[in-house]
Formats: C-alpha cells, structure tokens, sequence
C-alpha cells in the first residue's frame, strides 16, 4: 500500500500534525469547539488560536454583531470581546498544555504598551506552562487610540509596534496577522519581517457595512463590520501571492493563509500561493466537519500531485 502523503508543516520551528488551523475568534476563546469537533490530528487540526486577548476585559459592541452576508459569508463587529489577560491566564490558560492540538495565543491591543504587556506575559506564561503557546499572533487591525490610525496602516506603525513588542516575546515565535487592504500590505509584510516577525497571518477581515432598507439602519449596531468568507478568499490568494514573491521567498517566513477557506481546494489554492498552513473561520459557523474533510482532502492532492509531503507544494503556483 503507498504511504500516506505527509501533510504535517514547519511554521518557523513548530509543528504542526495538520495544516488546518481554527481562526482567531470563530473557535470560541480556546477549547470550546472540543465539544462538537475533534481537536486533535484525528479531526484534521493542527492548531486553534485563542480569540483575541486584550489587557483589559471587554463586553464587545451591543448586538447585532454578527449577520449573515449570504454567499458572500458573514459580516462581524464582535469589538473583542474577552476576558482580558489575568483572567484569561487565570482562568482558561491552564487548560491549553492539555489541548490535542497547538494553541496559538492572540493578541489585541489599543497602545503599543497594551500589545507589549499582554504579549509579553502570555509569552512568559508559555514558557512556564510546557510552552503552551508556542505561536503568538498579534492582531494588528486594531485603531491606536491616540491615532485612531491601525497598528497594521503603514510600515512605520507596524515596525514601532514590533520594536515595542519583539524584545518581550523571546520564547513564542511572533507572527503577524495583517488586513487585507492597504494597498501597501507588501510593504507592511516586509516590514514586520526586518523588524522581527517569525511569520505572517493574510488576512483579516474586509471592512463592511450592511443596511436594513426597512428601518433604514445600519444593520449592525456598531454600523460597520469586518466581511469574512467567501467573497474576501480570491483577494487574499492575490496578497499572498504578493507577499509570497516580495517578502517570505527571500527571508523564509512561513504565511500562514487565512480568508474564505471552506475547503480542500481554497486551502490548496493558500498553499499553492504561498501559504505554509491555512487557517478557517466562517465555515466552522456552517459545517464543523470541514477542518477534516479539508486536511483529508488536501493529503489526497498531495498524492495526485505525486508529491510525498504537502510541503513540496507551497508556494509551487505555475505562471507559465
Ligand atoms: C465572529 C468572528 C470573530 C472574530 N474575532 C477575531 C479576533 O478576536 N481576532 C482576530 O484576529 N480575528 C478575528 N476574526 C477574524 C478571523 O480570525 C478571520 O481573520 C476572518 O474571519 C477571515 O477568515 P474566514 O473567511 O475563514 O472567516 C473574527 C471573525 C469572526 C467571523
């Protein structure tokens, strides 16, 4: 019998048994989804990252906060909400090291200070706790409030924060999870690189609004959202196609591919592109079985493409 296609990859030195990774914030804070989805290899997951983690607790935006954007997928304005970090470390950390799957700690913040102080103690707390977190991502699609400008707007921004952050993240591997549209997104990644990001997240959600024609409100109460699914997937094999050829080719940094994956060929479109993993969010609110059927699907192509490892595949697009 041939042997299985190996579809375990390397993000920057850690491991993982499956490209499958469940997205910051659609997977509960931590382990939640363990109730309806296997966790482990077995289910088809490599990693789960924790909602967002911000210095202080938050409630989030009052609802409507999340609606359906038919085909299209789903509009969200959740606003963060979490526990805030010593709750979170307190409270639902502890249960990490016990995870069948790597965890990966994400972090939100509205200063520099809050980012180096959240990241730098989940670091600390990793270290301590079995290296529980071994990947630390920032989510960097959040407004500054002195600036109301994005952490992630420019590479200037990007490399202060990193500055700032990198010296207090010294066992995590630090990744970067960049939005989708800045037109200098290549730049930005470049940036986050020289500054000392092991590895980079595309993307985040697209801005959106929806509207109620009858009442003729905003349909969110935030007024605007961030657009997932499968309208944002085609935008963001285009930026990590970019960034792939701009930025990880020459330095080596491991993306990781993040926008519309519902399954087996999204993902293999994201590594094709240059992705070394894929991370999945909007479907698991309409199918759970899809981390498995696309970690499955994807050992098959590998197969097909007469590969032995999905590794072989990353970034092997033909251009003609
Ligand atoms: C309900 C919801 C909550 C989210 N919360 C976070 C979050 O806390 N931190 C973050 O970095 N991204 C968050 N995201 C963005 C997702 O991680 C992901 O970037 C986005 O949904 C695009 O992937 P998808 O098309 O597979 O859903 C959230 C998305 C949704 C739908």
């Amino acid at each position: 019998m041939a042997t299985a296609p190996d579809i375990s990859v390397d993000l920057a030195g850690v491991r993982l048994t499956s490209p499958v990774i469940l997205a910051a914030g659609t997977a509960g804070l931590l382990d939640e989804m363990a109730d309806v989805v296997d966790l482990s290899a077995r289910g088809g997951i490599g990693a789960v990252v924790t909602k967002s983690i911000t210095l202080q607790p938050r409630e989030g935006n009052a609802p409507w906060r999340i609606l359906p954007a038919g085909p299209a997928g789903m509009l969200n304005a959740i606003g963060l909400a979490n526990p805030g970090l010593d709750a979170f470390l307190e409270h639902h950390a502890p249960r990490a090291a016990a995870m069948p799957c790597k965890v990966f700690a994400s972090v939100a913040g509205f200063s520099i200070e809050d980012y180096r102080a959240v990241a730098g103690n989940l670091d600390a707390w990793s270290r301590e706790h079995g290296d529980c977190f071994p990947i630390i991502e920032l989510n960097v699609s959040c407004p500054n409030v002195k600036t109301g400008v994005e952490f992630g707007g420019s590479p200037q921004l990007i490399r202060e924060l990193l500055d700032a952050v990198r010296p207090h993240v010294r066992h995590s591997k630090l990744f970067v999870k960049l939005g989708p549209l800045n037109p200098e997104l290549a730049l930005i990644a470049k940036a986050a690189v020289l500054a000392g990001a092991d590895g980079l997240t595309l993307c985040n959600t697209v801005p959106a609004m929806a509207i109620d024609v009858d009442t003729r409100r905003p349909k969110l109460a935030n007024v605007t959202g961030g657009l997932s699914g499968p309208a944002v997937h085609p935008i963001v094999v285009k930026h990590l196609h970019d960034v792939r050829r701009k930025v990880s080719a020459e330095h080596g940094t491991p993306l990781l591919g993040l926008g519309g994956v519902c399954n087996w060929t999204d993902a293999a479109e994201f590594i094709l592109a240059g992705a070394s993993a894929v991370q999945v969010g909007t479907i698991l609110f309409a199918d759970v079985g899809a981390p498995r059927r696309i970690a499955s699907g994807l050992a098959r192509w590998t197969a097909r493409q007469g590969k032995p490892a999905l590794r072989d595949l990353i970034g092997a697009v033909e251009l003609g």
